[in-house]
């Protein structure tokens, strides 16, 4: 029952959907959907009319003309109707496929971060594009369809009975028509749902695959992967023709009952041709024509149902998808200028945190605190908790428990954009998005001046690389940053970072991925840069010793805990240090 009704839910607000977008295009979708349905049920009308020229005495060119220029009139008002109608449609169909994808696109941006963590990146496309266009699509054109079919339907069954009582007879036909229609299309819908997962499947996986492209290519996985592939489109093929088969069925059980209905109608005029003289031919073709009316009505109406119903199984999913709670508010205004540039003091106060999917504590009872301008050096092995750290100070995740103060101010009470906004993050992977490099430098703040560009990336190193190439700053730098080097890539991701004017500038292991000379490189340029820095500063770095005259202070993580805090010269008998050192 409550599957049933949460179906029947997920259908009306599927139709709601075609009511919500602009009145006008409504109004004119309802106006012209139920004159070309008028116009068409009228035109037995029009052979009743013609056939009472024949018989009567007055009929003479002037009144067949007449007649005909009547008709011709109003049947050309239904065609304009048509064209309309059929105009209107497209227009809602876009109408709603922009404003579904443009609500997903603000409620996927608004999820916060582990919500992405969870969830492959491909199945939010495949969600986005084709199934919400496809829903789209579906929703108006077959909602028109069915609702032509309720007004032929309709208007044919009156139409009959203003005619004569045979449409008595239909009433046995059009009650099998309605089970076999029920039937079926609550069968199709589940199938739509388990095709649609497999779907997203696919697309996921050759999303991962060409992302990857270089380890398939350099581990010789072109079969492996054809092989993989292979699978999961057999699969999604073999439900895709099971579903077809049973549409077929569905389809064809549907003809042969209408089929049905107008033999019986046909038969029962007939016999009522033969026992009652007074029914003349004409009245019994515009009787004929109004059964076949209602059955093509019919046939369309459960047509129709039975689209949105497999349709409601991919509405159903993406709802589903979309409505996971774990949201944070988006910055609509500027950014907040007031800390632009200033540095900024941090504290962390018992800190406990432990990832969504995880039982263990990634860090454990972490207090430190920095004063404004202070740099501080993060150290310690693999996996030992310091990313978590910045996950945490950039509210990427909160605390399980324990404070972390900005400025004074607890982050927990304010929104995430509040915290971003004063901080800039250099990681270890420098992706880039396929556009130009102003673009990427631009990323952090668009409104950037074009002195302060040029200032930024004379500071990251890359002024003059960028000035040697032909198109300078409007080099397309390919896909994820490609058709650059590791440092370069990096330099961009450092200039990118310190054009936003942060308060706190976070550098994870920012020279990590590159080769020894462009590690050198960077990291020369990210020491200068820091030491003449406006800003707070938490470097986590491998090159412990290299940061000795430059950190004001080291804290050393082992385990998720905080295992020491000093200057230097305050780790000289600290075991797990000196290792670190060594390394
Ligand atoms: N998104 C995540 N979901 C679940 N567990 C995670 C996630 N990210 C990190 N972890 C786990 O949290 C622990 C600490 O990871 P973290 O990334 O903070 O280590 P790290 O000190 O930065 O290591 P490295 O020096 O290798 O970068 C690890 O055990 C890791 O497996
Ligand atoms: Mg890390």
């Amino acid at each position: 029952m409550k599957e049933k009704q949460r179906k029947i839910n997920c259908i009306a607000e599927m139709m709601s959907l075609v009511i919500a977008t602009d009145k006008k295009l409504v109004a004119q979708y309802f106006f012209t959907l139920i004159v070309s349905s008028g116009v068409t049920l009228m035109f037995p009308k029009s052979i009743e009319q013609f056939s009472e020229l024949l018989s009567s005495e007055q009929t003479n060119a002037y009144t067949i003309l007449y007649l005909e220029a009547y008709w011709s009139v109003i049947f050309l008002f239904g065609a304009i109707c048509s064209y309309i109608r059929r105009l209107v449609i497209e227009k809602v169909d876009v109408s709603i496929m922009c404003a579904l994808k443009l609500k997903y696109f603000k409620e996927l941006l608004s999820k916060k971060y582990e919500f992405f963590s969870e969830e492959h990146s491909g199945s939010f496309s495949q969600k986005l594009n084709r199934d919400v266009s496809e829903v789209a699509h579906t929703v108006t054109l077959e909602f028109a369809i069915m609702l032509k079919g309720i007004f032929l339907f309709i208007g044919g069954f009156i139409m009959m009975i203003n005619s004569s009582f045979l449409t008595l007879f239909s009433v046995i036909p059009i009650t099998i028509l309605i089970f076999v229609g029920r039937t079926f299309s609550h069968k199709l819908r589940a199938r739509r749902v388990e095709l649609s997962l497999l779907n997203r499947k696919l697309n996921s996986y050759t999303q991962d695959i060409f992302r990857q492209i270089r380890t398939v290519k350099l581990f010789l996985a072109e079969t492996l992967e054809l092989d993989n592939f292979l699978s999961l489109s057999k699969e999604i093929q073999d439900i895709t023709i099971s579903t077809a088969s049973f549409a077929a069925n569905f389809f064809s059980i549907l003809e042969f009952t209408a089929e049905i209905l107008i033999l019986v109608i046909c038969a029962s005029c007939i016999y009522l041709t033969k026992i009652n003289p007074e029914l003349t031919l004409d009245k019994l073709v515009s009787v004929a024509t109004y059964g076949l009316y209602c059955a093509v009505g019919f046939r369309q109406l459960l047509a129709g149902y039975a689209e949105i119903a497999k349709a409601s199984g991919l509405y159903e999913s993406i709802q589903e998808a979309f409505n996971d709670c774990r949201i944070e508010n988006i910055r609509e205004d500027e950014r907040n200028e007031e800390y632009k540039g200033k540095p900024v003091g941090l504290m962390l106060e018992n800190v406990y945190f432990k990832y969504p999917n995880r039982d263990n504590w990634a860090i454990e009872n972490i207090s430190f605190s920095l004063k404004p301008g202070e740099i501080l050096a993060l150290v310690g092995p693999s996996g030992h908790g310091k990313s978590t750290i910045f996950n945490l100070l950039t509210k990427l995740y909160d605390p399980t428990s324990g404070k972390i103060f900005l400025g004074g101010i607890d982050i927990s009470n304010k929104p995430s954009y509040w915290v971003r906004d004063q901080i800039s993050i250099v990681s270890q992977d420098p992706l880039l998005f396929s556009g130009t490099l102003h673009f990427n430098l631009t990323y952090s703040r668009p409104q950037a001046s074009e002195t302060e560009i040029l200032s930024c990336c004379k500071r990251a190193g890359l002024l003059s690389f960028i000035q040697s190439l032909p198109d300078t700053f409007n080099t397309k730098v390919g896909e994820s940053g490609g058709s650059l080097s590791g440092g370069q890539r990096q330099r961009v991701c450092i200039a990118r970072a310190l054009l936003k004017n942060p308060s706190l500038l976070l550098l994870d292991e920012a020279t990590a991925g590159l080769d020894p000379r462009s590690e050198q490189e960077v990291q020369s340029v990210l020491e200068e840069e820091v030491q003449q820095h406006k800003y707070t500063v938490i470097i986590i770095t491998h090159r412990v010793s290299s940061l000795s005259s430059l950190a004001d202070n080291f804290a050393l993580m082992h385990l998720g805990k905080l295992v020491n805090y000093g200057p230097y010269s305050s780790f000289h008998a600290d075991k797990n240090f000196i290792s670190l050192c060594k390394v």
